[in-house]
């Protein structure tokens, strides 16, 4: 099972994951936790490239093939052959990530980045994606109440961008309403993770019953 976690900035997913890591090996299933852009060396690099705050010059385009190329990368390193091996892979971030800040808030058009990623992916989507939904203003003051985080161009953006990129997430997940969960990621951590283990629950008939080893 293929299962990415998307949102804003500060919208709790790498607690969600460490949370939902902890209940699947709790069951004695095997996870991968990975993130994009990155995750393996050459995705790693170009990570790098595009998040480096000194390049102010990039392109919108070039920054949005930098994210397809990661994308191929790490795709074909490391989540095809951990879904192949039947593990459970857990991606912070995959091709809605693209869709919601490169497609919708940068301004490139969501069709000419589905087309890019298409490219790049071979049209493989997550099983089920997560998508944490938070006021961008609660967002970014949770990140800077967290000072050992990294803080990278993006967070830079002004607030009216993240509100751009909520609502390019939200017409995203409206566009795949199967995929899609849309998590009310405002709440405290017990009551967003309550509500994430309810989606797996009701879900549970489409993929064989693996919650319930
Ligand atoms: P990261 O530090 O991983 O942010 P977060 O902890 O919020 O996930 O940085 C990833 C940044 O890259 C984040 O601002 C979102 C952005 N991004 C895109 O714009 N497009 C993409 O396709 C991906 C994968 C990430």
């Amino acid at each position: 099972m293929f299962i990415s976690l998307e949102g804003g900035e500060g919208s709790g997913k790498t607690t969600m994951i460490e949370r939902l890591r902890q209940e699947f090996e709790g069951r004695g299933l095997s996870v991968v936790i990975t993130r994009e852009p990155g995750g393996i060396d050459i995705a790693e690099q170009i990570r790098a490239v595009i998040l480096d705050p000194a390049n102010v010059a990039m392109d919108a385009r070039t920054e949005a093939l930098l994210y397809a190329a990661a994308r191929r990368q790490h795709l074909i390193e490391k989540v095809v052959p951990a879904l192949e091996r039947g593990e459970i892979v857990i991606c912070d971030r995959f091709i809605d990530s693209s869709l919601a800040y490169q497609g919708y808030a940068r301004g490139l058009g969501m069709d000419e980045i589905w087309s890019v990623n298409q490219f790049a992916t071979d049209g493989l989507l997550p099983d089920i994606t997560l998508y944490l939904d938070v006021d961008p203003q609660i967002g970014l003051s949770r990140i800077q109440a967290n000072k050992q985080r990294e803080v990278n161009r993006l967070d830079l953006e002004r607030l009216d961008f993240h509100h751009k990129v909520r609502e390019g997430y939200r017409q995203v997940a409206a566009k795949f309403p199967q995929r899609i969960h849309i998590i009310d990621a405002g709440r405290d951590p017990d009551r967003v993770f309550e509500q994430i283990m309810d989606i797996f629950a009701a879900k549970q008939k489409d993929f064989k019953g693996f919650m319930s080893k």
